[in-house]
């Protein structure tokens, strides 16, 4: 097997497919493999990392001395990790001050999944109100790095917020490639205002992402969907910021949502990196949830058999796309996505599982983190619903330290949360034209009352309720 290392400084793009291995110089603007087509990741010379991270304990020290300082770059969820980022420095960072987002108990959450104890981190904290902000402060400091005129995505609503607000900063033109009538409103108006251009595409996610593949050949333009290795860099950070909330004592688990699936394989390469540097003895194992009507990982995972699978490093060569994938929760509503390999090698290596969860169980689970006064969007809350179905299938035990990843902030589907408790939340099937959609009657409506405008019938109310 040859490699092809035109290595830089710190690191390479690497191909994963252990076939092939090719790697690729930080500079080389390529978001697969050019030998085979397959997915790249960052990999890091070991003896520069070793060199400058330095022993375990003081790296520590380092990273929390510089969450107390008001430097931009230490300030930074993502820069303040830098050591660990394929960034030569001085880097031109881009920054909205990404991360530093809460780990919260969810005492109802955690008894609706009968577990002694349930941690969310809620990633929809963040700058433009979802995960993706972390790995796009690095796609957008790689794309100022290599000169790009534009910065451009295909995405479900939340990646593009988040594109146009960073390639604001930068000074960079953005433009979002959406499916038309597929996102909702809060996440459009936020694309509008931070000034990208919106291409409204007739068609699924999964088309636009098949244009943002051609559009890539162009040199003035860089693309920024979680194919891009270095957005998975980013992302990959949380793995740090929570072992620190964590006081660096191992959770057994940690579940997330999915979709393209980016988020699952950077938090996978984030546990990886601190394994191997030393600063954690084992890995939390990852799980991954999708939903049911957009679920081919789930699906592919369900037939493998994971002896065979052998740790991770026997991947299947294929995985079925879902043609017309439906959820409500339209931030996962993806059909083939990209990052299923990494991912699914991820979910391997740590022992953990990818299920799906219906639209029933989405719905309610996503109301039961609201009532422990957190909230989320309905993609994040798969992971509550999964953790609840893991529990009953004794993939998790009760006194098992958990932690449930939420992804997006409940403000961004307004509609599907109004719609939910007020009894209206439907979806179509798809199952026969001219069918009217399948309502889901939710278990915790909290229905608005109508009442009328006197002390004595708003205490009449809430006497009622109590
Ligand atoms: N949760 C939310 C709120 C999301 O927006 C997404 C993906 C996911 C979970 C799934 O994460 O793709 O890394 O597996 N949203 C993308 C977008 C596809 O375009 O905003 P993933």
């Amino acid at each position: 097997m040859e490699k092809t290392a035109r290595a830089t400084q710190k690191a390479v793009q690497r191909c994963i497919d252990g076939a092939c291995g090719a790697s690729f110089g930080l500079r080389e603007r390529i978001y697969v493999c050019p030998r085979c087509g397959g997915t790249l990741e960052i990999e890091a010379h070991s003896h520069a990392l070793r060199s400058a991270t330095g022993n375990p304990a003081s790296l520590r020290k380092r990273w929390a001395a510089r969450a107390a300082s008001h430097d931009p770059i230490d300030a930074s969820g993502v820069w303040r990790y830098r050591e660990m980022l394929p960034f030569d420095e001085p880097i031109p960072f881009v920054t909205l001050f990404e991360g530093n987002t809460p780990l919260y108990h969810g005492p109802r959450s955690a008894r609706y999944c009968a577990l002694d104890d349930l941690r969310l981190k809620h990633q929809g904290c963040n700058p433009t109100g979802s995960f993706k902000d972390t790995g796009m402060s690095a796609a957008i400091t790689q794309a100022v790095v290599l000169g790009a005129k534009t910065a451009v995505c295909a995405s479900t609503g939340n990646t593009s917020a988040s594109l146009a607000a960073y390639a604001g900063r930068a000074g960079l033109q953005a433009a979002v490639l959406l499916p038309r009538g597929q996102i909702s409103a809060g996440k459009l108006a936020q694309s509008l205002d931070y000034g990208a251009l919106v291409c409204e595409i007739d068609g699924n996610f999964d088309d636009c992402m098949r244009l943002i593949q051609e559009l890539g050949d162009d040199p003035s333009i860089y693309v920024a969907n979680s194919i891009n290795p270095f957005r998975i860099e980013g992302q990959k950070t949380v793995a740090f910021e929570l072992m620190e909330q964590c006081l660096w004592q191992v959770p057994d688990h940690i579940v997330v949502p999915g979709g393209n699936m980016g988020n699952s394989s950077a938090l996978g390469k984030g546990f990886q990196e601190l394994l191997d540097l030393g600063l954690i003895n084992r890995l939390p194992k990852l799980s991954v949830i999708q939903a049911e009507g957009a679920a081919p990982v789930a699906r592919l995972f369900a037939t493998l058999d994971i002896e065979q699978a052998e740790a991770g490093d026997n991947l299947p060569a294929a995985m079925a796309p879902v043609e017309n994938p439906r959820t409500l929760a339209t931030a996962i509503k993806i059909g083939a996505p990209v990052s299923w390999k990494k991912a699914l090698r991820a979910v391997l290596r740590s022992g953990g599982e990818v299920i799906a969860v219906t639209e029933r169980e989405i719905a309610d689970a996503k109301a039961m983190i609201g009532r422990d006064g957190i909230g989320c969007e309905p993609g994040s809350a798969t992971t509550v619903a999964g953790i609840k179905k893991l529990v009953s299938a004794r993939k998790i035990r009760a006194d098992e330290n958990v932690i449930a990843v939420l992804t997006g902030h409940m403000l961004k589907d307004t509609d599907y949360v109004s719609q939910y408790h007020r009894g209206t939340l439907a979806i179509d099937t798809g199952a026969q034209a001219g069918r009217s959609p399948q309502p889901i009657h939710g278990a915790f409506a909290n229905t608005p009352e109508r009442v009328a405008a006197n002390k004595s019938a708003i205490l009449s109310a809430m006497e009622k309720r109590r």
